[in-house]
């Protein structure tokens, strides 16, 4: 962990410990002045680090006067006073409300988000739960610290501090989550203000949580939900476009295929926003099973794989579907991923039956004629395409790819390969 690491950690960890210590000893307990000098001391110390954190963010400068009037940092250059021995110095007396400004120093708790945000390997779900976790007591407790110094409602002060914390904690939570029973409720006008004010704050803080955790759940599987949207936007289209059953149901085989084999995603405009070099070599792992499979590439060179690996594009086909007819222009090279493909002559005869890792298509792009057989789908098939553009950008710098493409034709023409 780097040194601001380090420092963040104190800064979050000053600021809960004054966000739980200091209301309670604000309200509860009698602390002789040595504990408070010490605790005050600490304060001052995390208040110096949030200052040094301050002009450690990108855009600040010790030198630029603006920055030196922030609120921020006049916050924590107050934070930054011996506030206590001020207190007795000024009012001759541990007098309570100047050791309130310390509260400022809170609002560090924030700085959670730029500390998650520099552990890049992090789950989502930390990011969003680890904040919550954090923020959700804290605010609880300040709540029901500030329930108890107005007079704690209908229960009234009890002699029993634990009691009476408990009473107050039971009442902040009720009242934030907006469930409210109603057992404990404000009786002086100052309570009455504060419990309205608390009920307007949970209605955001309990939108805000359950937000958070429904879009959580959602998110647990997205490639599900992601799945479930597209079928519901599906549905609906065939819905309003009156498509007969026969079609919906073969639309459906193709989402339960897609949903099967490749988890719902097809495209890979996912990944268009990373570097080039990054993009292949995802592409390598995740099609390298395919590599494996297509005897044409197991002896290619690396270049040419990385190369192939940018350009090639997968495509679905359904049972019975043409991929391309007899005559039509030669515009990309096929691979098979998995699948059955069916080469059928001009008469619609059976040639030849092409499974897993078989090639098709070569015929019309080495020899620049229209093909001479039509490609139709027996199974659902998951194909790549290499484009003809993109196959003559590569055997320009790969002859080798060319002659063995010529090879396969030539060994198909005369009948010797399939
Ligand atoms: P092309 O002519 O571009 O389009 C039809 C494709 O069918 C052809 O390329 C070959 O890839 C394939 N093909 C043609 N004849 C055979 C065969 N006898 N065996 C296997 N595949 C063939």
């Amino acid at each position: 962990m780097s040194k601001t690491q380090w420092l963040r950690i104190v800064s979050i960890g000053a600021a809960l410990l004054v966000g739980f210590w200091l209301p309670l000893r604000l309200i509860q307990f009698r602390i002789p002045l040595p504990i408070d000098v010490v605790m005050d001391l600490l304060i001052s110390v995390a208040s110096a680090v949030n200052i040094y954190l301050f002009f450690n963010e990108k855009d600040r400068s010790w030198r630029r006067p603006r920055d030196w009037l922030s609120p921020g940092l006049l916050a924590d250059a107050v934070c930054l006073l011996p506030l206590s021995l001020l207190e007795v110095l000024i009012f001759q007396t541990q007098h309570r409300s100047l050791l309130l400004l310390n509260l400022l120093t809170i609002r560090h708790i924030w700085r959670i988000k730029a500390f998650l945000d520099e552990f890049d390997s992090l789950p989502p779900v930390v990011y969003r739960l680890v904040p919550i976790g954090l923020t959700m007591p804290l605010l609880v407790h300040l709540v029901a610290c500030a329930w108890i110094a107005l007079g704690s409602g209908t229960a009234g002060p009890d002699p029993d501090h634990f009691l009476e914390y408990v009473k107050a904690i039971y009442w902040s939570f009720t009242t934030l989550t907006t469930v409210g029973y109603g057992d404990i409720s404000a009786k002086t006008p100052a309570q009455m203000l504060f419990a309205s004010g608390v009920q307007v704050l949970g209605v955001g803080v309990f939108g805000f949580v359950l937000s958070n955790v429904a879009s959580l759940l959602s998110r647990m599987d997205a490639a599900r939900e992601h799945h479930m949207d597209n079928l519901d936007r599906v549905e609906t289209f065939m819905r309003s476009n009156r498509i007969p059953q026969e079609l919906r149901s073969k639309v459906r085989t193709y989402y339960h295929y897609l949903w099967k084999n490749h988890r719902g995603y097809q495209d890979q405009s996912l990944l268009q926003d990373l570097p080039a070099k990054m993009q292949s070599e995802l592409y390598f792992f995740i099609n390298h099973s395919m590599l494996e499979k297509v005897a044409l590439f197991r002896t290619a060179e690396r270049e040419l794989l990385e190369e192939l690996m940018n350009e090639l594009k997968p495509r679905i086909f359904s049972p019975g579907e043409k991929i391309f007819r007899h005559g039509d222009t030669g515009d990309a090279l096929y691979f098979i991923h998995n699948g059955k493909v069916e080469i059928l002559g001009a008469g619609n005869d059976l040639i030849a039956r092409l499974e897993d890792g078989a090639c098709f298509g070569e015929m019309a792009l080495v020899s620049d004629k229209p093909r001479n057989a039509t490609a139709r789908a027996e199974s659902f098939c998951h194909v790549y395409t290499l484009p003809k553009d993109a196959f003559e950008r590569v055997i320009v710098s790969y002859p080798k790819f060319r002659a063995h493409l010529e090879e396969l034709a030539g060994g198909r023409r005369s009948g010797k390969a399939a």
